[in-house]
């Protein structure tokens, strides 16, 4: 009876959701047709440069926050349209950090531009620049048409506003997680799949029976707040930023709210996978016990959305998802679902079922929470059936801390069967024994739970799927000048070998590349040429003096076009530039427009290089990134220091 209810109540909030939409709809087409057409102003973002924008003249709305240092401003009054516009307009006092609507008009490029500190900015000087702009309130001329849209100079969709610079660095988006509003649908939609995977479990006799919060109920009223419970927990799941809780009667909700559910163990934060071997060589009787270490880790686990949720893959064939993390949010219900489970059967393709986790089992729809570290558990019976290395790489590197929990392994006689010997360490970041477990049996499974859940809950410890050593495009740039002589060359390969060798090299971890530059400059081998530790110090040793000038600025150019275009957009960009002395050209703007990249640049200069260059070069803070050294016989001393420096930033950013 209580599930009739509970089915009717989804109903009703359906319907009412259904109407609200319908008057929302209609209420949009009656304002289109009162108000009269109006010009539209269009927005941009704070780091859009002028230069980026083509129209001569236009009206713009600034967002808030454009004060920041980060949005660089070139000049005093007359602006190089290399500039942030909404920098420039706070720098000039007609827009204050709040932001709002500015006047934007462009001008001949000027010999100079000067740097000024006003309003809260500081602007740089530049030599020269091909354009200029002028920035005034944002009040439309008489007589003068304004567009609506602006035209940008590079073929890109209004949705790349941001400019080429910031692209580089952005992360892939990932299914779910674009900024899309949500929509009634969604809402309704969610709300009648909970109802009805709710309105599925049987009365439980065991179920709730250890609650202490009401007495003993008839069976069927039992059954109608086991069905309470977890709507009410998908109800508080509803914080979660993609839904918008403005849309859900609050009513509805806070009347289903009867029973308190536990938020979780906060203690224990983490996103949590499980993938299963459904194979059939397992059989009946493993499964079985495979689920009942499920069950017990649910149990162990005080699941709830302040702390750790729950997710369950079963592989065979082909994986596929038995719930997500959103779809039960406390242990009991988890435990019910977990009993359900049935065994898919085939293969035992854990490869495949971790590419799929990875492409689908982590996005927002699915509950991931972002602020809680996202966890793999694969349990394999004896070894898989196709391999699990890049699959498992490719895992970290999507921020997944993958954990192997291996059963019954190949004995003597059957590693020759096994499709990828020493599967498990390889498929895990460290070989150090945290990520994996090894147990002989199928029947001493149960004594797992507690170590497994000692480590996955050790989240300070699940740094691993990043980590500063395997996650970098490290590009060096060297220079090749004749000052440098052939003994010092080998000294300055050496470094770069020093650094090269700290990292974990491969196609899918840190890659390296290198440059060479004198007036010209070569690639000596780019990010994908080599991906074996052996293979870079190799092709670093073969690396040729070349003797010649020391345009140190072309050289960052260079670096830029040959090596970090090739970057992948989940790898730090950091590049290494090693000279002996002052570059005959400009190094202030090839660096800028390093930095504007995301690449993390670091200047290392012995000798003669002089300092003050070393940090324009340098990434800021300089004294972070940038190194002198007065003979070339003491660089060795300052590998150590360089690793640190790059370590240290690495460790400081925010992670998964
Ligand atoms: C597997 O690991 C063992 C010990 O960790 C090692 O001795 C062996 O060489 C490895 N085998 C392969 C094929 O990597
Ligand atoms: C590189 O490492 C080797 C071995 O540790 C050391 O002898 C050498 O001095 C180092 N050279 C440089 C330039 O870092």
């Amino acid at each position: 009876m209580g599930i009739v209810v509970l089915t009717m109540k989804a109903s009703v909030i359906e319907m009412f959701l259904v109407l609200l939409a319908t008057g929302i709809d209609s209420n949009k087409d009656m304002n289109k047709k009162i108000k009269r057409p109006k010009f539209t102003v269009p927005q941009i973002n704070c780091d859009v440069k002028a230069g980026k924008i083509i129209n001569p003249e236009f009206v713009v709305k600034c967002p808030a926050g454009c004060q920041d240092p980060k949005y660089h401003v070139y000049g005093t009054d007359i602006y190089a349209s290399y500039s942030s516009v909404c920098g420039a307009a706070v720098h000039s006092g007609v827009l204050d950090n709040s932001g709002g609507k500015i006047l934007v008009r462009k001008v001949a490029g000027q010999s100079g531009y000067k740097g000024s500190y006003s309003n809260g900015v500081q602007s740089l000087s530049l030599p020269r620049w091909r354009e200029s702009f002028v920035v005034s309130e944002g009040k439309p001329q008489k007589g003068v048409t304004y567009p609506s849209a602006l035209t940008y100079s590079s073929a890109k969709s209004p949705a790349a506003k941001t400019g080429e610079a910031t692209t580089a660095y952005q992360k892939p988006p990932v299914p779910g997680t674009t900024a899309q509003p949500v929509t009634l649908m969604q809402v309704t939609g969610a709300t009648t799949t909970e109802a009805t995977a709710t309105s599925l479990p049987k009365p439980s006799p065991s179920a709730g029976s250890t609650t202490s919060s009401l007495g003993p109920q008839p069976v069927g009223h039992r059954s109608w707040e086991l069905d309470l419970g977890s709507t009410s927990s998908y109800a508080s799941g509803h914080h979660s930023p993609r839904a918008n809780p403005g849309f859900v009667p609050k009513e509805e909700l806070s009347t289903q709210s009867l029973e308190p559910v536990s938020q979780g163990d906060p203690n224990c934060k983490v996103d949590l996978s499980f993938l299963i071997d459904g194979s059939s060589s397992i059989g009946k009787r493993r499964f079985r016990i495979q689920k009942q270490f499920l069950a017990d880790v649910a149990q162990a686990l005080d699941i709830g959305p302040g702390g750790p949720l729950m997710g369950v893959v079963q592989y065979g064939d082909n994986p596929a998802a038995q719930f997500n993390l959103r779809t039960h949010m406390n242990s009991r219900d988890l435990k019910t679902a977990i009993e359900k489970i049935t065994q898919r059967g085939g293969l035992s393709n854990a490869g495949r079922a971790i590419s799929y986790m990875t492409k689908n089992f982590f996005s927002k729809a699915n509950g991931n929470r972002g602020a809680a570290p996202n966890v793999a558990v694969v349990i394999v019976d004896g070894w898989p059936t196709d391999k699990v290395e890049e699959a498992s790489r490719f895992a970290r590197e999507s921020g997944i801390n993958i954990f192997f929990i291996t059963v019954e392994g190949a004995t003597e006689n059957e590693k020759q069967y096994v499709t990828e010997p020493n599967f498990s360490n390889k498929a895990v970041c460290r070989t150090n024994g945290f990520y994996s477990l090894n147990v002989q049996s199928w029947f001493s499974l149960h004594k797992t739970v507690q170590p497994l859940l000692k480590r996955i809950c050790d989240t300070d410890r699940l740094a691993c799927s990043k980590t500063c050593w395997n996650s970098a495009d490290i590009g060096f740039v060297i220079d090749g000048s004749s000052s440098v002589g052939t003994g010092n060359f080998r000294t300055v390969l050496q470094f770069v070998a020093n650094i090269s060798k700290e990292f974990e090299i491969s196609e899918t971890d840190t890659r390296i590349g290198a440059v060479q530059y004198t007036y010209e400059q070569r690639l000596e081998f780019g990010f994908e040429d080599h991906s074996t530790k052996a293979d870079i110090l190799n092709a670093i040793k073969r690396v040729g003096y070349w003797s010649g000038g020391t345009s140190t600025g072309a050289a960052i150019n260079y670096a830029l076009e040959q090596l970090f275009k090739k970057s992948k957009p989940n790898k730090r960009k950091l590049m290494i530039l090693i000279t002996d002395g002052r570059s005959y050209d400009d190094v202030r703007i090839p660096a800028m427009v390093a930095h504007h990249k995301g690449v993390i640049t670091y200047a290392i200069g012995v000798a003669w290089a002089a300092q003050d260059e070393l940090e324009v070069i340098a990434t800021h803070p300089a004294n972070h990134h940038s190194f002198f050294v007065d003979e070339f016989d003491n660089l060795h001393k300052f590998v150590p220091k360089v690793i640190q420096n790059i370590c240290t930033e690495f460790n400081s950013q925010p992670r998964n």
